[in-house]
């Protein structure tokens, strides 16, 4: 039988543990595993090449994405740096314009040091993408909804340019989850997630993971990387996101709707300049989103009228929304980006990203209409 996503989710994780028959997956703490009499290993040899709880996350990751594995790791740019060493100096890499910015100062700080070549393009131009394509690109990196504009990026049209010059394209799906939008169904070839957000839906564990579409030598190199480098996720943090997954239904459906709601609101207010919201009707990328996503997602992001001081000052007149980075868990936040970003980010400096926690939304709604007007 194929079940839906949403029975998928609700039971990730809880065969029944061959030993004891429970339902709750066991965290399994040994670091190392006996071997027999002949001095030959089970399945299992020692904690760092593979763990039980782990196996169960790594299982349930591939399954949610429809991938034909995955690797868990100890956060998100610790997935992303994964993907950069299994590259080879010279390769080129292409990013979007707008991206998490920790991972563009990796790559663009960190890996060119390494004899990476990185540049980035505005993805919703794709014309502009099929240029600024080189003969050493070999990875296309995508982020939709971007961070923290909220840019669409066509994933079937990256996929198609990626793999007509010869390139993988990796989509990072932190925002969208596998409830919302299943980047391998449209040709990605490795889908990376921070799960310390969504997935683990929290903000209670670090962790990151990357899907693949087949088991071939991406794949190969990060299972690799994973068990010679260590860089992996412990077994609390892979239980603890198997028991987030597990609601994510849920959580990110109310999380849609309540953030659907306020980018509506927030359009007519006095106070907004723009707002970027994929839901919304005026938003750019909104048909391209109603095609590959089938909620609009709990984060959202505006621009305030005036200068960065009057949009930290909403912020810190928020009783509701906490003045903290990330996103994903059940209480919202709102956070000032471009003071975090620091002084070369090309995020407008009146611009105020929320994740949409869990709280009634009227009552967000009221907390905000009085931070803006107050
Ligand atoms: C889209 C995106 N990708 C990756 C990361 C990095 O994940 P982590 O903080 O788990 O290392 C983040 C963190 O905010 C993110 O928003």
């Amino acid at each position: 039988m194929t079940w839906n996503l949403d029975t998928i989710l609700a039971r990730t994780g809880t065969e029944p543990d061959p030993e004891t028959g429970a339902l709750a997956p066991p965290i399994h703490t040994a670091t190392t595993y006996a071997r027999n009499a002949d001095g030959q290993s089970g399945e299992f040899v020692y904690s760092r090449l593979g763990n039980p709880t782990r196996k169960r996350l790594e299982q349930a990751l591939a399954e949610s994405e429809g991938g034909a594995g995955a690797v868990a790791l100890s956060s998100g740019m610790t997935a992303a740096m994964t993907v950069c060493q299994s590259l080879s100096p010279g390769d080129h890499v292409l990013l979007p314009h707008d991206i998490y910015f920790g991972v563009r100062t990796l790559l663009m700080d960190h890996f060119t040091r390494w004899g990476l070549r990185v540049s980035d393009v505005d993805q919703r131009d794709l014309e502009a993408v099929a240029k600024a394509i080189t003969p050493e690109t070999r990875l296309v990196w995508t982020e939709t909804p971007s961070n923290p504009q909220l840019n669409i990026t066509d994933i079937q049209a990256m996929a198609d340019i990626a793999h007509q010059a010869g390139a993988a394209l990796v989509v990072d799906n932190t925002w969208a989850t596998p409830l919302i939008t299943r980047p391998i169904e449209l040709g990605a070839d490795i889908v990376l997630h921070s799960v310390t957000k969504y997935l683990g839906g929290h903000s209670d564990v670090l962790g990151g993971a990357l899907v693949f579409a087949r088991q071939d030598s991406w794949y190969e190199h990060a299972v690799n990387l994973a068990g010679e480098g260590g860089a992996v996720l412990d077994p609390f943090g892979s239980w603890l996101v198997l028991r987030g997954m597990r609601s994510l239904g849920p959580r990110l459906r109310q999380q849609s709707a309540a953030a659907l709601e306020i980018a509506r609101w927030l359009e007519s207010h006095a106070r907004i300049e723009s707002v970027n919201y994929p839901g919304l009707h005026s938003h750019p990328g909104h048909s391209v989103a109603a095609e590959q996503m089938t909620l609009f997602g709990g984060m959202l992001s505006f621009c305030v009228k005036g200068s960065a001081d009057e949009a930290l000052e909403v912020v810190r007149r928020s009783q509701l929304f906490a003045n903290a980075t990330s996103l994903g868990g059940t209480e919202s936040l709102m956070e000032h980006r471009a003071l975090i970003e620091g002084p070369d980010t090309p995020t407008p400096q009146n611009l105020l990203r929320v994740s949409v926690g869990l709280e009634y939304v009227d009552d967000l709604k009221v907390d905000l209409d009085q931070a803006l007007t107050a």
